[in-house]
């Protein structure tokens, strides 16, 4: 039976070649957002061209810029936006602002719309809808915006900005570059300094994106991994041009596939390593996976780390994570989950508590759908444990409509035996919409 959004994924014999990623999600989001707050021309090529940069794509252009896409040769996007920018005043909007599925595109323009003298409501899909936004809404109303959520502070959200905004100095209760960019970017509108004070280091494209554009931003890494990121009021950013490199997330799923299958070797071609992204290569690493890695930095990389990597068949042992050491690989749980089904050894990822208000709740939905392949995997309390190795077999299992489910069942498809069907498989788009004409691309 044909299941609308389903593809069944067979058991691959060789996995070989070499795979150009979708532009880094996070950076392209902001690569937009900054755009937009920029007066005159940027240019961002290689953005990612899947649906939730998109739809940032769209509230930038609701909010007053001219955004011209085309797709680029490796099936990205190129974007040249032309913005009057906070200077020249940002469009009030006619209509809500559509953020589809992407947390990022909402928590981060309630930052910036929270030091705009406009009112608008930012609304999302059915999966946005149950998430959480209070740890945004808080940081913004004390900085003298008005915000109002639904039932539990969840979308949609209305935003009646401000401006100038008060500073404040604000210690995240839970790890989140969202939470820290959108308060950086309401920063940029307030009268002083404004402060974030993280127990655990998020990424830092906000804060490199800024320092690129003219913006002084501050960092103070404090014991215990931490740092202090502030940055000054009434600095506006000036428009750049930007390559954005690969999307380290997006080369999670290859560096897994190659480790776990038998006769692999993946080429994965400029992959931005920022340190505070790169845990996953590390992780694997440790598990014993081999990948190479060559620095491949061209000039217009704008203050991010670029490499190529190679991964081989790899005999793969059990790991133990961290609260830290989970947050810092928060979107690589997942697949890090199929790769601790082929270790060997007992694996433990603690404090994976946040998973559970992502796209889905992906705690639930990657112990049920790797269950169902025969691994021998469960949550206890916000821990995930892992028994490998076992050999997987196909199954049907459920994505929930996640996009990084989806990936990470199909990559569990190509080890085990028989067909694995994936519903929800058209979740991909999200992310990586290129996905499924790669895995055949690579496969044998
Ligand atoms: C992102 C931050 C992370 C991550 C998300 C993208 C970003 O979310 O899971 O995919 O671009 O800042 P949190 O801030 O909720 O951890």
């Amino acid at each position: 039976m044909a299941v609308a959004g389903a593809i069944t994924v067979e058991q691959a014999n060789r996995l070989e070649g070499k795979l150009r990623l979708p532009g880094d999600k996070s950076i392209s989001h902001r690569a937009l957002m900054l755009a937009l707050l920029a007066s005159g021309t940027s240019r961002i090529n290689g953005a990612g061209d899947g649906a939730d940069v998109r739809s940032t794509a769209g509230i930038v252009a609701a909010l007053g810029a001219t955004v011209d896409r085309s797709a680029d040769v490796t099936g990205n996007a190129d974007y040249v936006v032309g913005s009057p920018g906070v200077a020249g005043g940002l469009r009030q909007p006619d209509a809500p602002l559509d953020c589809a599925n992407s947390g990022t595109s909402m928590r981060l323009f309630a930052g910036i719309l929270a030091g705009q003298p406009i009112r608008a409501i930012l609304e999302g899909d059915a999966s946005l809808r149950r998430r959480p936004m209070a740890r945004v809404t808080k940081p913004l109303r004390a900085m003298g915006a008005w915000l109002e959520g639904m039932a539990g502070e969840r979308p949609p959200l209305i935003v009646v900005g401000r401006r100038p905004l008060k500073s404040i100095t604000w210690e995240p209760d839970i790890p989140s570059a969202q939470v820290k960019s959108a308060i950086l970017l309401a920063g940029l509108a307030a009268d002083g300094t404004t402060r974030v004070r993280e127990q655990v280091a998020t990424r830092d494209h906000t804060e490199r994106m800024l320092r690129a554009r003219g913006v002084p931003v501050r960092t103070a890494a404090h014991d215990k991994g931490g740092a202090t990121v502030e940055v000054d009021g009434g600095v506006t950013p000036r428009a750049v041009d930007e390559h954005v490199p690969g999307d380290p997330s997006a080369a999670a799923f290859w560096l897994v596939a190659g480790a776990i299958q038998p006769a692999a070797r993946l080429q994965i071609r400029h992959v931005g390593v920022n340190p505070t992204r790169r845990a996953v290569v590390d992780l694997l690493r440790t598990m014993g996976a081999r990948i190479e890695e060559t620095p491949t930095n061209a000039a217009d990389d704008v203050g991010e780390p670029v490499a190529d990597l190679t991964v081989r068949s790899s005999e793969l042992e059990a790991i133990e994570l961290g609260p830290a050491q989970t947050a810092s690989a928060i979107d690589e749980i997942p697949i890090l989950c199929l790769a601790a089904t082929q270790a060997r050894g007992r694996s433990v990822i603690r404090g994976a508590g946040e998973l559970r208000h992502k796209e889905s709740d992906r705690i639930a939905g990657i112990v049920a759908g790797l269950v169902a392949m025969g691994a021998r995997i469960e949550a206890v309390g916000d821990d995930i444990v892992i028994d490998g190795p076992t050999a997987l077999q196909g199954a049907v299992v459920d994505s929930l409509g996640d996009h990084r489910l989806a990936m990470t069942f199909a990559i569990a498809g190509l080890v085990a035996g028989g067909a694995t069907t994936i519903l929800g498989a058209d979740s991909v788009a999200i992310s990586y919409p290129t996905f499924f004409a790669d895995l055949e691309r690579i496969r044998s």
